[in-house]
């Protein structure tokens, strides 16, 4: 297991930036920016922003002007280019500033910011990865159409089975990692796009031995704009999943046979 501490002897959290990705979500940021700083007021939040077409890059301009405390920065990165890709510039941001924990969370308010000290203290205790979970005992989802439900609950026994890893809610996005444990990703080769890009950080962290912890979340669905889930989305994840499975299959029937 790694140190808990850094080696100044502070623990981890005592540096950690919050990256929210955002895609049109004008209407959501300011809000949960305010609810993340009320809850965590010695975070830093980095907002990454893909050009939103409803001026969320301006209005994040804002917020970080305004913060008396300085505590806001923007990314404003050139165009759409998904869920995943807008992470890793902001982990390569964060992990360049020194940063030694760096969480994920959405804009629409869906991963309560008031959780996020439980999940800090997870990663104190000792996790390289604390997963704000929707299925662990105390963790719940509000609001979603059966459909969701159906394709969240589907998308993770499909995952736990195909990857044989016991995570409960493998692809939540609310996420605080240790910084030393995406240290020693290579960023680069991480291609996920869409949700999947959850599971695929998972794998990673699982297939290098880090430890991963699930701390109990209510996730309510947004009620202003739209989720960007598409069907593309979703075949990339099946796809991914069942070609990363079959690989590690793979590999272990070829230790097995000794070739
Ligand atoms: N910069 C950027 N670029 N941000 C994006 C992009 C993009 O291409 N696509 C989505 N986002 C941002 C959204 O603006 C939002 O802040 C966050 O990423 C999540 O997007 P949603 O569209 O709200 O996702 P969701 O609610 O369908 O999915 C959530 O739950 C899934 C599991 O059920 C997310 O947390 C997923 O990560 C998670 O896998
Ligand atoms: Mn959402």
């Amino acid at each position: 297991m790694t140190e808990p501490t850094t080696p100044g002897g502070r623990a981890p959290s005592a540096r950690t930036l919050v990256i929210i990705p955002t895609y049109d979500e004008r209407d959501n940021l300011p809000g949960v920016v305010e609810r993340l700083l009320a809850s965590a007021p010695d975070v830093s939040v980095l907002i990454a922003d893909d050009n939103s077409p409803d001026g969320t890059g301006e209005v994040a301009d804002r917020l970080a002007a305004d913060d008396p405390r300085g505590r806001i920065s923007v990314l404003h990165r050139a165009g759409k280019q998904g869920l995943g890709a807008a992470y890793i510039a902001g982990f390569r941001w964060g992990l360049e500033r020194g940063y030694t924990v760096l969480v994920e969370m959405d804009a629409d308010g869906s991963h309560p910011p008031e959780r996020l000290p439980a999940m800090l203290e997870a990663v104190d205790g000792g996790a390289d990865l604390a997963i704000g979970s929707r299925y662990v005992p105390g963790g719940s989802v509000v609001n979603w159409p059966w459909q969701r439900h159906v394709i969240s609950r589907g998308g993770n026994i499909y995952s736990r089975v195909m990857l044989g890893v016991g995570i409960k809610d493998i692809t939540a996005g609310y996420r605080a990692y240790r910084a030393d444990a995406l240290a020693e990703l290579d960023l680069d080769s991480i291609e996920s796009k869409g949700y999947c890009f959850q599971i695929d950080m998972s794998w990673r962290l699982l297939d290098n031995g880090r430890r991963v912890v699930e701390v109990p979340i209510t996730f309510t669905e947004r009620t202003v704009g739209h989720s960007k889930m598409s069907e593309s989305i979703f075949r990339e994840a099946a796809v991914n999943v069942a070609r990363w499975g079959w690989e590690k299959r793979r590999a272990q029937l070829r230790a097995l046979i000794g070739r």
